[in-house]
């Protein structure tokens, strides 16, 4: 298959972008590099089947370019912001990065005639839920700007798959850890920890409670679905069933580094505004399709910890 992948240079899609080579089929990539690296594809470059081209999807003519030049059979939309924290200084990041991309590649689809997408959505959906989550969970209020941008591209998906024949594989993934992260509370706990190496200060108090999944696990979920049904629209929570506590994170971190630190805590429940400090996911929905993640919450974290430190070394 002839497949797009936007935002194929970040965290999530370069994965994706290497297991969709490795299953032999054509992959462009579409990034702007505000977020993603080219080192992440560094592995898919040496495929004669892999293309790069760098552009911002809000450049329309460029982005639809794209379109003339290939002929898609089905288009993998990862680009978006990817940091929750800096739009909630300037919502505008989400707006753009998060919401207008996925409505221009809708554009672009309904434009070239491509008829399937698969979406990188997220747990941000459902805000802030004291239950574990289904699919069906609503009322659907985001707490942050990037969750309501993220539920206003499912809107749209929904409207141009009813009004333009395209079926959507709506995936909602919880936080990812693993390889090639950019972002995230491990990185900062270990950037701190480089800073000050006796005192970790941890925002909220620490018992912020999420699952956090492996990025191999998360893009052989994503494939899953996509493989393994067939509605006009099909949506489902990717993720693990277990969580991890932030302060278990920072005892990991601070253990991984062979560090004696000591915690302290800023208060209040939660690490900063728009974040959801307790999260859970019914996964019953994937799981009856057969898919299951292969490493917990801790162990995803803990491989996520050790990777970073690893290639921390490597770099000096
Ligand atoms: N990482 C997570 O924990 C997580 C959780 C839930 C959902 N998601 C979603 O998964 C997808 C991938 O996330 P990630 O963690 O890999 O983030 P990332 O920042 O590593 O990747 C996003 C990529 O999109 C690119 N991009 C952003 N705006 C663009 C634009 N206007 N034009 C072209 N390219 C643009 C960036 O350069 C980057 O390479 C995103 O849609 C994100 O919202 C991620």
């Amino acid at each position: 298959m002839k497949i797009l992948v936007t935002g194929g240079a970040g965290f999530i899609g370069s994965h994706l972008t290497d297991k969709l080579l490795e299953e032999g089929n054509s992959v462009v990539v579409y990034d702007n590099l505000s977020l993603g690296r080219l080192e992440n594809l560094d592995e898919a470059s040496k495929n004669p089947n892999f293309k790069f081209v760098e552009g911002d999807i809000l450049d329309r003519e460029k982005f639809w370019n794209v379109f003339k030049t290939h002929n898609f059979d089905i288009v993998f939309h990862m680009a978006a912001n990817s940091d929750i924290a800096k739009s909630h200084a300037n919502p505008d990041v989400d707006f753009d990065n998060t919401f207008k991309t996925t409505y221009e590649t809708l554009l672009a689809m309904k434009e070239f005639g491509i008829k399937k997408l698969v979406f990188a959505s997220t747990s941000a959906i459902y805000g802030e839920a004291h239950v574990s989550v289904d699919e069906t969970y609503g009322p659907l209020f985001p707490a942050s700007h990037y969750g309501a941008s993220k539920l206003a591209s499912e809107g749209f998906i929904a409207s141009f798959c009813e009004n333009y024949g395209i079926q959507a594989w709506i995936t909602r993934f919880p936080n990812v850890v693993g390889e090639r992260s950019t972002h995230g509370v491990i990185r900062d706990f270990i950037k701190k920890l480089k800073k000050t190496p006796d005192c970790l200060e941890v925002l909220g108090n620490g018992m912020q409670y999420k699952p956090y999944v492996y990025v191999k696990d998360l893009v052989d979920a994503i494939l899953f679905v996509w493989k393994n049904t067939d509605d006009k629209i099909n949506y489902f929570n990717i993720g693990v069933e277990t969580r991890t506590r932030v302060k278990e994170i920072a005892q990991m971190v601070i253990e991984e580094m062979g560090l004696n630190a000591r915690i302290e805590y800023t208060g209040g429940d939660r690490g900063w505004v728009g974040d959801v400090p307790e999260f859970s996911y019914n996964l019953d929905k994937i799981h009856k399709l057969g898919w299951k993640a292969s490493y917990t919450s801790n162990e995803a974290v803990r491989k996520a910890i050790q990777y970073i430190l690893e290639m921390d070394k490597c770099s000096l």
